[in-house]
């Protein structure tokens, strides 16, 4: 029997009508991380600038409506702010401001928490950077770089 989940007003909202979807040519940090249990991916591209304020910031996701939504809202969230602002952001805000997610939908915005983290940490690498409190991404994505391949993206 399938269940039926509701979301919040937000949530449909951003789900219908997500902000910074695409990529960032050349950009200064990419993340990809994916779920392997859902098989969900998300993307995020940052461009930061040399004062080190996240100017811009993108996402791809191949994934749920909340996996979406998310990827939408922390997109918003960390865009003018700077990096080590965006290290803070936590999925629990994301969900915050998103009015909520049923619980069997948390584990998406993870996912967000996770992709932003990859990001910057990418960012640091290419730019010989140490951010505080900034570990190396969380790598569950052995889908991921098949999927990528079956796709034809790098
Ligand atoms: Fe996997 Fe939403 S079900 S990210």
């Amino acid at each position: 029997m399938s269940q039926i989940i509701e979301y919040s007003d937000k949530v449909m909202e951003h789900f219908s009508n997500p902000r910074n979807v695409g990529e960032i040519e050349n950009a200064s940090g990419v993340g990809t991380v994916g779920n392997a249990k859902c098989g969900d991916i998300m993307r995020i591209y940052l461009d930061v600038d040399e004062n080190g304020i996240i100017k811009d910031c993108k996402f791809k996701t191949f994934g749920c409506g909340a996996a979406v939504a998310t990827s939408s809202m922390a997109t918003e969230m960390i865009k003018g702010k700077s990096v080590e602002e965006a290290l803070k952001l936590t999925n629990k805000a994301v969900q915050e401001a998103l009015g909520g997610l049923p619980a069997v939908k948390v584990h998406c915005s993870l996912l967000a928490e996770e992709a932003v983290h990859a990001a910057l940490w990418d960012y640091a690498q290419k730019n010989h950077l140490e951010i505080e409190g900034l570990k190396p991404p969380v790598d569950d994505i052995d889908e991921t770089k098949e999927f990528y391949e079956m796709s034809g993206e790098q």
